[in-house]
C-alpha cells in the first residue's frame, strides 16, 4: 500500500483484513495491470477452464466491436458447475435458499449440476437450439438459477425479465427478443401477498405472438389458468423419463452469446445488453473473487434480484464460477418483521452480505434494536451497489452492521459494464461514499464537454478509456443503438454518469446525466413511464421526473396533459398510477403525478425535463435559451 496520507474522512483496513485479503497490495497489482492490461487479463482467464485457448485476448480490428478471448471454446456453464463436480466441492452447497414463507432448501453443486441437466434436456425436447432466446419471468426461487444455467448450458441465449415488471414490459421484451420459449412461475411471494406472475404473462401473451411452450413452475399454488397445447407444468416435466441428469454441454465459442438483459436508456424502448460466455466468465470470476475476498469457507449473500444485472453477474454466475456457497432469499426485508435479514445472516452464517443503499436506508429507519437482537459476528465483508451511498448510510451500515470491522465495497458498474469497474478490495483504505478507484486493468476519468480530464473535485462525465473483458458486445438487433455509447469522444465508452476525482484519484459519482431514474437502485427510463401514461385514454401527453428521495435515492414525478373535455380528479390520479403500474409495474409507479396545461419544450419540441426538475427544487433553471416559449 502507498505510504502517502488520504485527504477527507478514511477508513483504513486492519491488520487482520489485509493479512486474509487475496490481493495485499493493490498498488503493486494495478501497476502491473497497468503496464500490460491484455496481459493482466490473459492471467485472470488462465484460471478457469477452456476446451481450446484463445488466438487473441483482445481482437480491436472492428471498433467498438471488441472482441475477447477470440478462437477460445468454452462455456461458462461448464466453470460454473461441471468443474466444481469433479473436485471435492462436488458435495460443497452451491446454493442456500429461504422462501418468505419460511421454507427452506439446499443444493450441493452435485444436485445442481443434475438439475440444471434434467432441465436443459426438457428445453432440448421442446427444440430449444443453440442461439434461440428463452424468456424467463419469475420470483427469488431456485429455479431462476436453474432456468438460466439450463439455457446456457445448451448455448440458448436467456432473456430474464425482471419479476416486479408488468405486462406490457414483459410483452415488449418477449417480442423484441423473439422467443419462442417462456419460463414462469405460477406467482410469487412478496410482502405475504402472491404475485400473480402467469396471469400477467397471460396478459402479456395476448401481446405478443412468438411464444409458442410456456413453461410453468409452481410456487405459490393458487389455481392458473393453463392453455391447452401451449403451457406445461415444470415439475411434470422434471419427472418424465426424458429428463435425464446427463445432457452434453454444447461447447461454444468465447464470443457467442450468453444472455441479453433489458435496460433502460435515454430515449425509447428498453434496449437488450448482450454478453457472451468467454470474457463474461473471465471478468464476474475475477471482480467477484478479488473484490469481495471469496474463500473456500465463505456464505456469500448478494441481496439482488437474479433478475438484473448484479444478480446475474453476482448471484448467479460470479459466485458459481468461484465455487462459493451462496444464499438466496425470496422475499421482503422487512417480511414479518424489520429483523428478517438479521435473523436469516446469523441462522446462516453469513460472512458477506452484498446490497444497495436503499435497502441500507429502509432497514436503518427500523432502529438499531431489530439489528442487535441477532449475532451477526459472521460478517467479514459488507458491499453496496446501484446508486451513491451516502455517507451517513455507509457509517450505519458500517457501525451498525459491520461493528466496525468489515470493509465496506462500494462497487460502480453498470449493466452494459457486466462486471465491476469501480471498487475498492477489503485491503484498500476507504472513504465513505466513493467506490475508490478502478479495477486492476480498467482506465477510467472524469472528463468535460470536450474530453479533456477535469481538475480535481471538479464535475464531469465518467468515461472507460480502456477496453474490459465483460464488456457489453452489442444491443440486441440495434448495433446503431450501441455505437452511441461511443460516439460522443472517438474510442471512449460514455457511462451516462457524472462524477468528480478528487487529489487521491478516488470517484465519487454524483449520478445519472441523462433521461434514466434510478429508484431505490431500480433503473428505470423517462420514456416508459411517459408512454404508460400516454398509453391511458385521458393522457395527451405526460413527462418524468426522477426527485430526490430519503430511502428510495429518487422517487418519480410525473407531468399530465388531460386530453380535452377529461375532468381533473384524485380518482383520475390514482386510476393513472395504477394503470402505469399494471403496464410498466409497481416499481414504476409514480410518488406524485400533477396535471398541467403545458409542458416546457425545446424548439424541436423535447421535453426540458431539467427545467421541470429545477422548478420542483425551487432551483434556478439555469440556460433557458432552447426553451421554446
Ligand atoms: C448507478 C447496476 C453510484 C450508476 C449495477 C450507473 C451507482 C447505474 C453505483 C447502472 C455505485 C451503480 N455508486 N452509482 N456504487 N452502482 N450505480 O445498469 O448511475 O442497473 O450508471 O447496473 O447505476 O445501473 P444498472
Amino acid at each position: 500500500m502507498s505510504s502517502k496520507k488520504l485527504s477527507g474522512e478514511v477508513f483504513y483496513p486492519s491488520e487482520e483484513t489485509i493479512n486474509k485479503a487475496h490481493i495485499k497490495d493493490w498498488e503493486a497489482l494495478d501497476k502491473q495491470a497497468k503496464k500490460d492490461y491484455p496481459g493482466f487479463w490473459e492471467k485472470m482467464a488462465e484460471e478457469l477452464h477452456w476446451f481450446h485457448k484463445w488466438d487473441k485476448v483482445i481482437d480491436d480490428s472492428n471498433k467498438p466491436f471488441y472482441k475477447w478471448f477470440t478462437g477460445a471454446k468454452t462455456n461458462i456453464v461448464y466453470n460454473c458447475l461441471d468443474a466444481h463436480v469433479k473436485t471435492f466441492r462436488r458435495n460443497k452447497l452451491a446454493l442456500i435458499w429461504e422462501g418468505e414463507n419460511g421454507e427452506s432448501k439446499t443444493y450441493s453443486y452435485f444436485a445442481l449440476h443434475r438439475e440444471t441437466c434434467k432441465f436443459s434436456n426438457i428445453l432440448k425436447s421442446l427444440g430449444v437450439q443453440k442461439g434461440d432466446r428463452v424468456t424467463i419471468y419469475m420470483g427469488r426461487t431456485p429455479e431462476i438459477i436453474i432456468a438460466m444455467l439450463a439455457c446456457a448450458r445448451i448455448g440458448a441465449v436467456h432473456s430474464v425479465v425482471y419479476g416486479g415488471f408488468s405486462v406490457e414490459s414483459l410483452a415488449e421484451r418477449i417480442e423484441d427478443s423473439n422467443s419462442k420459449v417462456l419460463i414462469v412461475a405460477d406467482g410469487a411471494y412478496q410482502r405475504g401477498k402472491i404475485v400473480e406472475l402467469k396471469k400477467i404473462a397471460d396478459e402479456a401473451l395476448q401481446r405478443c405472438g412468438t411464444v409458442e411452450h410456456v413453461l410453468v413452475i409452481k410456487r405459490t399454488g393458487q389455481e392458473v389458468n393453463m392453455e391447452q397445447g401451449r403451457d406445461m407444468w415444470y415439475h411434470e416435466l422434471m419427472n418424465l423419463p426424458i429428463a435425464t441428469q446427463n445432457c452434453a454441454l454444447e461447447i461454444v465459442d468465447a464470443e457467442d452469446p450468453l444472455f441479453i438483459l433489458y435496460t433502460s436508456g435515454t430515449t425509447g424502448k428498453p434496449k437488450a445488453i448482450l454478453h457472451t460466455h468467454g470474457g463474461y466468465m473471465v471478468g464476474t470470476h475475477t471482480t467477484l473473487k478479488y473484490v469481495f475476498d471469496i474463500h473456500e469457507e465463505d456464505r456469500y449473500w448478494c441481496a439482488a434480484d437474479p433478475g438484473w444485472i448484479t444478480g446475474h453477474s453476482y448471484i448467479v454466475y460470479g459466485p458459481l464460477l468461484n465455487g462459493t456457497t451462496s444464499f438466496l432469499y425470496e422475499g421482503a426485508p422487512n417480511y414479518p418483521y424489520p429483523n428478517r435479514w438479521w435473523a436469516m445472516i446469523e441462522k446462516y452464517g453469513i460472512n458477506i452480505l452484498y446490497t444497495a443503499p436503499t435497502a441500507i436506508r429502509g432497514l436503518m429507519r427500523f432502529g438499531e434494536a431489530w439489528v442487535n437482537r441477532h449475532n451477526l459476528s459472521s460478517l467479514r465483508i459488507l458491499g453496496s451497489v446501484g446508486e451513491p451511498i451516502n455517507p451517513e448510510a455507509w457509517k450505519w451500515y458500517n457501525r451498525v452492521i459491520g461493528k466496525d470491522k468489515c470493509p465496506i465495497m462500494d462497487t460502480w458498474w453498470q449493466t452494459e459494464t457486466g462486471m465491476f469497474m469501480i471498487a475498492p478490495m477489503p485491503s484498500v483504505p476507504l472513504k465513505p461514499g466513493s467506490g475508490t478507484r478502478p479495477f486492476p486493468g480498467i482506465e477510467m476519468d472524469v472528463v468535460d464537454e470536450k474530453g479533456k480530464s477535469v481538475k480535481p473535485n471538479e464535475e464531469g462525465f465518467l468515461i472507460i478509456k480502456t477496453p474490459w473483458p465483460a464488456m457489453i458486445r452489442n444491443v440486441w438487433n440495434d448495433p446503431e443503438r450501441y455505437k452511441q455509447y461511443w460516439s460522443k469522444y472517438p474510442g471512449v465508452y460514455m457511462t451516462g454518469d457524472s462524477a468528480r476525482k478528487d487529489e487521491d484519484g478516488y470517484f465519487w459519482i454524483i449520478g445519472r446525466v441523462d433521461d434514466v431514474i434510478k429508484v431505490s437502485g431500480y433503473r428505470l427510463g423517462t420514456a416508459e413511464i411517459e408512454s404508460a401514461l400516454v398509453s391511458h385514454y385521458s393522457v395527451a401527453e405526460a413527462a418524468a421526473i426522477g426527485l430526490p428521495h430519503e430511502v428510495k435515492g429518487n422517487a418519480i414525478y410525473t407531468y399530465v396533459i388531460l386530453k380535452s373535455g377529461i375532468e381533473k380528479s384524485p380518482q383520475l390520479i390514482e386510476e393513472l398510477r395504477q394503470h402505469v403500474s399494471h403496464e410498466v409495474g409497481p416499481i414504476a409507479k409514480p410518488e406524485h403525478i400533477e396535471f398541467v396545461d403545458s409542458l416546457p419544450k425545446t424548439r424541436s419540441g423535447k421535453i426540458m425535463r431539467r427545467l421541470l426538475k429545477a422548478k420542483a427544487l425551487g432551483q434556478d433553471p439555469g440556460n433557458i435559451s432552447t426553451l421554446e416559449d
